[in-house]
C-alpha cells in the first residue's frame, strides 16, 4: 500500500513530487520522504507523519538545482511509522536510493545472508533489505544498476512497485513492478512515475502501466525500454491516453473529498448508465456481456469476489441477479476464498468487484479462479488497473476518481452496474418481459435526478448527527436488498468516526444483538415501503419496547414507521430493487457529519489506506 512518485527530466522536481504524493496519500499517510538529485549529489528528507509535514521540512532547506526526484508516502507493514522507517532508503555504501511499495516476504532470510556478509541496517523495513541486496549484487557481480535490480528481483518473493537511483549513474531511474501498480507518464524529455497516474495528470496524458514482472530504465531524452524480469525479453510498450483530468481529483470547493464524492453520485451514476441504458429502445447494452452472452446464459453459477465496500456491493448484486435472472450466486470475501481451496467449475462466472482494481486479495483470488478455468468478469472503477487487465471481460463503473478513503460513489455505481447486469441477464434468460424491462429502465433513468433532489436538503441529517455523535455503539438493520446497505452504513460509521457499529439483517436481531439495546443505543433501521415492510415495522416495535433510539430510513410518504421512530429520513419511493442506491445516501451523510462532529479526519481515517495492495 504506500504511494510512490518519481520524476526525471529538466524541471526542478520538488513540486511535482510533493503534489504527486499528496494525491497518493489515499494509499497511506503515516510517514513520507523525498529524494532530490542532480548530477553531483542527492538530498533526502523524511518525516514521520503526512506529506504536509514533509513539505514543511523541505521549506526549511536551501534550494539547489535538481532534476531527478522520488518520493514516498507510507502505510507501514514492516516496522513502525517512524522517520527511520520512512522511504527513500539508502544502501549501505550510500550509492543507491529506493522507494518501494509492497512486501518482500522472504526479507528475513535475505537479511540474514546480507548480515553475514557484513551489512547492517538503519531501518526495520523489508525495503532496505531489498536495496542492500541490489548493492550486494552490484558489488559482487560488477553489474550496472538495471541488471543488478533484475537479478535481485529474481531472488525476491513478494510484491513490489519500486524506483531505484544510483548516484554513479545520476541520469537514470530504474523502475519495476510485481503485484503493486506502477504507471509511467511520458512527456517531452521527461518521465514521471506514480503508483497511479494522478501525480502527473497535468503534465502528460500519455501513460504506460507496467505489467507484473516488468521493469524499465528511464533516461532523459531517451526512449524507454521495457523488459521482462524473468525472461529478460524486451516487451513492446503499450502507451495509453489518460481520460481523467485535474479537476476530477481536486476538492472543487468541498471541505472533504468524501463530501464531494457523495455529491458527485448523480453524475457518477449517469456516467455508469451512459451508453448502456437505452431506454427508448427498451434495451441494456453492456458490450462485454453481449460478447460473452453464451457464457453467461450457460453459467452454472456466478461467484462474486471482493473486499470491504465492494463486497457489500457484491451482496446487493447477489440479491439482484438471483431474483431477476434466477442464476445461483455466491458472494465471498476474496481473502477467504483464496486460502480455502474452493471448488470452481469451468462453467462458473467469477465477478471481481473493486473500485481501485488493485486490492491484493481480490486480485489473487481472481487469479486462482482463472487458473482453475473460470471465466473472470471485472467490475472496476480505475481504468487500466490490474484487475481490469487480468479479467477475461468486464465493465467499468466510470465513477471518476474516488480519493476519500471511505468509499461512497464507488459503491452506488457498483450497485448500478449490478442492476444493469441483472436486468440484462433476466432478459437473456427470458425471465423478464419487454414491458417489464422497459418500466425498470424508465425508473433507472430517473435515479440520478431523484438523487439530486434528495441532496438538496440534508440539514435534518446534520441535526440527527448532532444528537448521536457521542454514542459509543450503533446498530444498523435492514432486510432483503437493504441488508447489505446496513452492513455498508455500519462500515462507513466505524471507519471514519471510530464508533463501534454493526450491521445485521433485521430479523437476526432477536438472535443476539437485541441484548445490546437500551436507551443509549441508536439503531438505524432501513424500512422501505415495498420491502418486507410489515416485518420491519415489527422489528422497530421490538427496539422501541426496549427503549432503543430509532433512526428510520423510510420511503417518501411513510406513515407507520414515522409514528414509531425517534427520527425519520425519507428517501424517494422506488421499486424495492432500486432502494439500495437511495438508502445508502443518508447513511453516508450520517457517518460523515458524525465524524466531523467528533473531529475526525474523514478523508484519511487512522490506520486505513484507500487501496489495500498488501494481503
Ligand atoms: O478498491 P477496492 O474496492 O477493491 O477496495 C476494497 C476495500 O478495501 C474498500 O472498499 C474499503 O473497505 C473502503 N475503505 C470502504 O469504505
Amino acid at each position: 500500500m504506500c504511494g510512490i512518485v518519481a520524476y526525471i527530466g529538466e524541471e526542478h522536481p520538488e513540486k511535482i513530487i510533493i503534489e504527486g504524493l499528496q494525491r497518493l496519500e489515499y494509499r497511506g499517510y503515516d510517514s513520507a520522504g523525498i529524494m532530490l538529485a542532480n548530477s553531483d549529489s542527492y538530498d533526502i528528507t523524511k518525516v514521520a507523519g503526512k506529506v504536509e509535514s514533509l513539505s514543511n521540512a523541505l521549506s526549511e532547506k536551501p534550494a539547489a538545482k535538481m532534476h531527478i526526484g522520488m518520493g514516498h508516502t507510507r502505510w507501514a507493514t514492516h516496522g513502525k511509522p517512524t522517520q527511520n522507517n520512512a522511504h527513500p532508503h539508502v544502501s549501505q555504501n550510500g550509492d543507491l536510493v529506493l522507494v518501494h511499495n509492497g512486501i518482500i516476504e522472504n526479507y528475513s532470510s535475505l537479511k540474514e545472508e546480507l548480515t553475514n556478509r557484513g551489512y547492517s541496517f538503519q531501518s526495520d523495513t523489508d525495503s532496505e533489505v531489498l536495496l542492500n541486496l541490489i548493492e550486494d549484487i552490484q558489488n559482487r557481480e560488477g553489474l550496472k544498476l538495471g541488471k543488478a535490480v533484475q537479478v535481485a528481483l529474481q531472488q525476491v518473493i513478494g510484491a513490489y512497485g519500486l524506483v531505484v537511483y544510483d548516484r554513479k549513474k545520476p541520469n537514470e531511474l530504474v523502475v519495476a513492478r510485481l503485484g503493486s501498480p506502477l504507471a509511467i507518464g511520458i512527456a517531452e524529455g521527461a518521465y514521471f512515475v506514480g503508483s497511479d497516474a494522478t501525480p502527473f495528470l497535468e503534465h502528460t496524458r500519455k501513460v504506460i502501466y507496467l505489467e507484473d514482472y516488468e521493469m524499465a530504465i528511464l533516461r532523459t531524452h531517451k526512449d524507454l525500454q521495457i523488459r521482462n524480469i524473468k525472461t529478460d525479453h524486451k516487451v513492446a510498450a503499450y502507451v495509453e491516453e489518460l481520460k481523467w483530468n485535474l479537476e476530477n481529483i481536486q476538492k472543487g470547493g468541498y471541505e472533504h473529498f468524501m463530501l464531494k464524492e457523495i455529491y458527485e453520485q448523480p453524475e457518477a451514476i449517469r456516467n455508469t448508465l451512459r451508453g448502456r441504458l437505452l431506454t427508448k429502445e427498451g434495451k441494456i447494452q453492456i458490450s462485454a456481456l453481449n460478447q460473452h452472452r453464451d457464457k453467461f446464459s450457460n453459467a452454472r453459477r456466478i461467484l462474486i469476489l471482493a473486499c470491504g465496500t465492494s463486497w457489500h456491493a457484491g451482496l446487493v448484486g447477489e440479491y439482484l441477479i438471483e431474483s431477476f435472472a434466477r442464476i445461483p450466486v455466491e458472494v465471498e470475501y476474496a481473502s477467504e476464498f483464496r486460502y480455502r481451496d474452493p471448488i470452481i467449475y469451468k462453467d462458473d462466472i467469477v465477478i471481481g468487484v473493486s473500485q481501485s482494481g488493485e486490492t491484493a486479495d481480490t486480485l489473487a483470488a481472481l487469479k486462482i479462479a482463472q487458473e482453475q478455468g473460470a471465466f473472470i468478469f471485472g467490475i472496476c472503477n480505475v481504468v487500466g488497473a490490474s484487475i481490469s487487465r487480468l479479467a477475461d471481460a468486464g465493465t467499468f463503473t466510470h465513477a471518476g476518481p474516488e480519493i476519500g478513503v471511505a468509499s461512497t460513489k464507488a459503491f452506488t455505481t457498483q450497485i448500478t452496474v449490478f442492476t444493469l447486469l441483472a436486468l440484462e441477464l433476466a432478459r437473456i434468460k427470458g425471465q423478464l418481459s419487454d414491458a417489464e424491462l422497459r418500466n425498470y429502465l424508465f425508473e433507472l433513468e430517473n435515479i440520478p435526478q431523484e438523487i439530486e433532489a434528495f441532496l438538496e436538503d440534508i440539514d435534518h441529517i446534520k441535526t440527527i448527527a448532532e444528537s448521536y455523535h457521542t454514542a459509543d455503539n450503533c446498530l444498523y438493520l435492514g432486510r432483503g436488498y437493504n441488508f447489505p446497505v446496513a452492513l455498508e452504513g455500519a462500515l462507513k460509521l466505524k471507519e471514519i468516526s471510530y464508533i463501534h457499529a454493526e450491521g445485521y439483517p433485521a430479523a437476526e436481531m432477536k438472535h443476539g444483538p437485541i441484548a445490546l439495546i437500551d436507551e443509549n443505543m441508536p439503531v438505524i433501521v432501513i424500512a422501505t415501503r415495498k420491502g418486507h415492510y410489515e416485518k420491519i415495522v415489527s422489528n422497530i416495535e421490538e427496539i422501541k419496547s426496549r427503549k432503543g433510539k430509532i433512526i428510520a430510513i423510510v420511503s417518501e410518504g411513510d406513515e407507520a414507521v414515522k409514528a414509531l421512530a425517534d427520527h425519520v429520513i425519507e428517501i424517494p419511493l422506488s421499486s424495492e430493487c432500486f432502494t439500495p442506491i437511495f438508502s445508502t445516501l443518508p447513511l453516508q451523510f450520517l457517518a460523515y457529519y458524525i465524524a466531523i462532529l467528533r473531529g475526525c479526519n474523514v478523508d484519511q481515517p487512522r490506520n486505513l489506506a484507500k487501496s489495500v495492495t498488501v494481503e
